[in-house]
């Protein structure tokens, strides 16, 4: 027998309360402040966190609407009452073109250069095994990419001799035309691209992704891009951006399914970035990708039309307004150095935060999720720093961000 809504609704509550229980210390905090509270662009009862906590951590994994769950509940129960009912892709070509759709029109592209991945670093290992690059050639990548942009290009300079050149981008870097001017120094004769994060996982600095595809086009080398942190926080619309290719997540800042992703290739890039499992078609279900998840491609499709709903100008705000006030909250606290750009052009909806050695990141994490039931993460360990990183996103409010700042400043003189 099916469930009915009612009956959906308690076992998705239920499954949340277990597995909070399980990772937040059993005492509320009296000073948590439930999501979705005032100054908020949507309500707390839209999305299933554990009462009381205020999730500032979206950067790692967003949260999945209500709407969302169910939409891919749906189509996954309709699914497994007959499990071939889309067997030979008998009806579900048409249902998973429709996120295709979705995810062209929200970056502002053709849906003929839109692929549907699990992943920013599915997309990201696509492209780079796409360009078959040969011994000789040279990339220029950032010193601040994540794995998940960098495991591809390490393996073609493991393998088949390809040389990366470093672009360094000090902590505290908050000027563009640095950052191009050094981008510039590095391209030589041989290079055949440029691959960086739009925003840095690391410190939040937004890249300037336009002037550097212009500088790459100029060159007649290719611009790639990890969007894992970007796409949903930030406006992004890739032919504005002029990049050839741009990688994101589902279930980041779009707050989809986890195990979704989009991959954009421009068309003028198409016949240079050719991935096998995109060889026969970029449709999803296609001779190159096998059976994909349809359940979750669909709740992807409807957690951006939710964003489109709202509008993306609209978060991007709410989202910079509530990372400036932390700024502003933070930015003369002792043992806390901000390693993020103020506000303006380069800022982006997460700041990081360096700390005395003597203060251990993981500490302070463990500290503000279990005695305060705040949500942040520690910044990467590859990056150097002990740091920590706090993102703010549409249900979040002024008042979580005046708590974690409050708190935050408490545990670090206690
Ligand atoms: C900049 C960047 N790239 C890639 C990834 C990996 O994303 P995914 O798990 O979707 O592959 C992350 C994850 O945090 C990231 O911050």
């Amino acid at each position: 027998m099916k469930p009915d809504r009612h009956d959906r609704r308690m076992f998705l509550k239920a499954i949340s309360a277990g597995a909070a229980g399980s990772l937040l210390a059993a005492s509320a905090s009296p000073n948590a402040v439930a999501a979705g509270g005032p100054n908020t662009l949507n309500a707390a009862s839209e999305y299933l966190f554990t009462d009381g906590i205020a999730y500032l951590n979206t950067g790692t994994l967003g949260p999945c609407r209500r709407e969302t769950i169910e939409a891919s509940m749906k189509a996954w129960e309709g699914l497994e009452s007959y499990p071939v009912k889309y067997y030979g892709r008998n009806g579900a070509e048409e249902l998973a073109e429709k996120t295709r759709i979705t995810a062209a029109r929200f970056l502002g592209c053709d849906v003929s250069e839109i692929v549907i991945t699990n992943s920013t670093t599915s997309g990201m290992n696509a492209v780079a095994q796409g360009m078959r690059l040969k011994a000789g050639d040279r990339i220029i990548v950032t010193d601040q990419e994540h794995g998940g942009g960098l495991l591809g290009w390490e393996y073609f300079a493991k393998y088949y001799g390809v040389a990366i050149d470093k672009l360094v981008i000090p902590r505290g870097e908050n000027k563009a035309e640095a950052i191009l001017d050094r981008t510039r120094k590095l391209i030589q004769k041989n290079t055949k691209l440029i691959s960086a994060s739009h925003v840095f996982s690391s410190t939040g600095l937004r890249m300037p992704i336009a002037e550097i595809s212009a500088l790459a086009r100029s060159k007649g080398i290719l611009c790639v891009v990890d969007g894992a942190q970007s796409v949903g926080a930030i406006k992004v619309n890739v032919k504005e951006l002029g990049c050839h290719a741009y990688a994101t997540s589902g279930h980041k800042w779009l707050m989809g399914p986890k195990g979704t992703g989009i991959l954009y290739i421009a068309k003028d890039a198409q016949s240079i970035i050719r991935p096998i499992q995109f060889e026969e078609s970029y449709n999803t279900y296609s001779d190159g990708n096998g059976v994909v998840n349809l359940a979750c491609i669909l709740g992807l499709g409807t957690a951006i039309e939710y964003l489109e709903s709202v509008g993306i100008e609209k978060v991007e705000a709410h989202d910079l307004s509530l990372r400036n006030r932390l700024y502003d909250k933070l930015k003369n606290v002792r043992n806390l150095t901000i390693v993020s750009p103020p506000a303006g052009p380069l800022a982006s909806p997460m700041l990081a935060c360096l700390l005395p050695d003597a203060i251990k990141n993981t500490t302070v994490v463990q500290t503000l999720l279990n005695k305060h039931k705040i949500s942040i993460r520690p910044t990467h360990k590859e990056f150097g720093f002990n740091g920590i990183r706090f993102c703010t996103h549409i249900f979040n409010t002024e008042n979580e961000v005046d708590n974690a700042a409050e708190v935050l400043i408490k545990e670090l003189s206690a």
